[in-house]
């Protein structure tokens, strides 16, 4: 199927990538940081089991074990050499597996955290995906991510625009029309974070770098002439919107 191929390529990147990952995730870092504090301060001390969907290299991942050294803690990547770096930044206390975040039928148990930081957004069907992921809270349980809003890349967006161009980011929610799963309580905050680049060279390069450069399905890639267009109108310095939403789903 065209989406199981997407996601084999979209694991493939991150995977290919994990080695460099770290110096080009500025900004994943940041909101690794923030949805951390959010964690940190919701009164969670002593919870039991918590699960995280796309820990990467380990970001957040780090800030849990630190924060809950009593928790069990389960970590999972779709790419497996993200995993390893995880690992390799957070020791052997967890549990590690490979897992797609939006498949995740064979955990069996149930959690009392579910945290995820920029993972949701690869997701094929975001509102199928948070529906399975809710049915695996405990009772009381809540989940607090982090993803990527509508507003994100409007800057890109706009300079395909004005020169007539389709452009490949994915469409992604705004708060108002977020897919919250039936029969769990949910709350959500925005954060723009503003991401300077030296041009947009500079932007796409980096994009790779993070092995984040699958772009929307369906999407055919601009030709040579085009891309060049593109990119020497940004030549002159440009910024990038992250559009951050930090969700929680309550069981
Ligand atoms: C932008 S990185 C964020 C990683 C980490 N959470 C951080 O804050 O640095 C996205 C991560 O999500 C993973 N990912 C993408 N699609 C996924 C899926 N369907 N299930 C689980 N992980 C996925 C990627 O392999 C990658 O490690």
């Amino acid at each position: 199927m065209a989406s199981d191929e997407r996601k084999d390529r979209i694991a493939r990147a991150f995977s290919a990538r994990a080695g460099i990952y770290d110096v080009a995730a500025d900004v994943q870092w940041l909101v690794a940081s923030r949805l951390a504090e959010r964690i940190e301060d919701a009164g969670l001390a002593g919870v039991g089991r918590i699960l995280e969907i796309g820990c990467g290299t380990g970001f957040l991942s780090a800030r849990l074990d630190d924060a809950f050294p009593d928790s069990e803690l389960v970590l999972t990547d779709i790419a497996p050499s993200m995993l390893d770096r995880c690992r390799t930044r957070v020791g052997n206390r967890p549990r590690y597996l490979v897992l797609d975040g939006e498949r995740p039928e064979r955990l069996s148990e149930r959690f009392d955290l579910i945290v995820s930081s920029l993972a949701f957004q690869w997701f094929v069907d975001l509102r199928a995906g948070l529906e399975r992921l809710s049915g695996l809270l405990a009772p009381g349980g809540r989940m607090m991510f982090a993803t990527l809003g509508r507003k994100t890349f409007i800057e890109w967006r706009e300079a395909h625009r004005a020169l007539g161009l389709v452009c490949g980011t994915p469409q992604y929610p705004g708060p108002d029309e977020f897919p919250w799963p039936a029969g769990f309580g949910h709350r959500v905050d925005e954060e723009l974070v503003r991401q300077p680049y030296g041009d947009g060279h500079d932007f796409v390069k980096s994009l790779k770098a993070l092995g984040a450069s699958e772009p929307a399905p369906g999407y055919r890639p601009l030709s040579p002439g085009a891309f060049r267009r593109l990119l020497l109108s940004l030549d002159s310095g440009f910024t990038a919107t992250y559009h951050i939403l930090f969700g929680e789903i309550l069981a």
